[in-house]
């Protein structure tokens, strides 16, 4: 298998026609998307799929498909992405992550997610990596403080704007070391 980005217990790689059955699992699981307005259907899935394969052949990154290398199963994303929603963050490239529910609990954000703002500066060239999570989001929040990246402020992400339980994102920042 080919990974972009290969850490002590993971393979980072563009998405393949094997990923949508799981990732769809994943995706219309409500406690994994319990921070988000809905869970997605099968059909949602596989278009953000596409999406993810035409940023990757764009830019070289994205949002991963993340494998467990000891066993080669497929875990869900960490990765990078290009938003250019509107709001005074943005343009900006951020960070973000969707692990199964039996991947929680075991660091593999966190492990994934440092070599990812590794590759930002190593790989990439990129100086600058924001990452938004909706305030209620402790879990999320938790593996951008242990990345190292610091809150810089509040925003209302145009996509879940109509949703009240999701007023207000918060918005992290991390800056590469020289
Ligand atoms: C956000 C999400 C990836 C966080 O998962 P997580 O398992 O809490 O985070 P990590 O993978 O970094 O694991 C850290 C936890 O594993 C524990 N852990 C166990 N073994 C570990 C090891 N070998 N190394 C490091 N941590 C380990 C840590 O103690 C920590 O637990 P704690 O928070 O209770 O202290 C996960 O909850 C998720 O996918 N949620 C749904 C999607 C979502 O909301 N995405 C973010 C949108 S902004």
């Amino acid at each position: 298998m080919e990974y972009t980005i290969k850490t002590e217990r993971l393979g980072l790689r563009n998405w393949k026609g094997s990923d949508e059955e799981p990732f769809s699992e994943m995706c219309a699981d409500p406690e994994v998307m319990k921070h988000f307005p809905k869970a997605l259907t099968k059909k949602e899935t596989i278009s953000f799929i596409r999406r993810l394969q035409a940023h990757f052949d764009l830019y070289g990154y994205c949002y991963f498909a993340v494998d467990v290398l000891k066993t080669g199963e497929f875990i869900g994303f960490i990765g990078l992405a290009n938003q250019t929603w509107e709001s005074v963050f943005t343009p900006c490239v951020d960070i973000g992550w969707r692990l199964k529910r039996s991947a929680w609990g075991k660091g593999y954000a966190t492990e994934g997610a440092k070599a990812c703002l590794k590759a930002a500066k190593d790989k990439f060239g990129i100086d600058e990596i924001l990452a938004f999570a909706t305030d209620t989001n402790i879990g999320s929040q938790k593996v951008m403080q242990r990345i190292g990246m610091k809150v810089i402020g509040t925003v209302q992400h145009p996509h879940i704007q109509g949703d009240p339980r999701f007023k207000h994102c918060v918005v992290y920042k991390s800056i590469m070391q020289a």
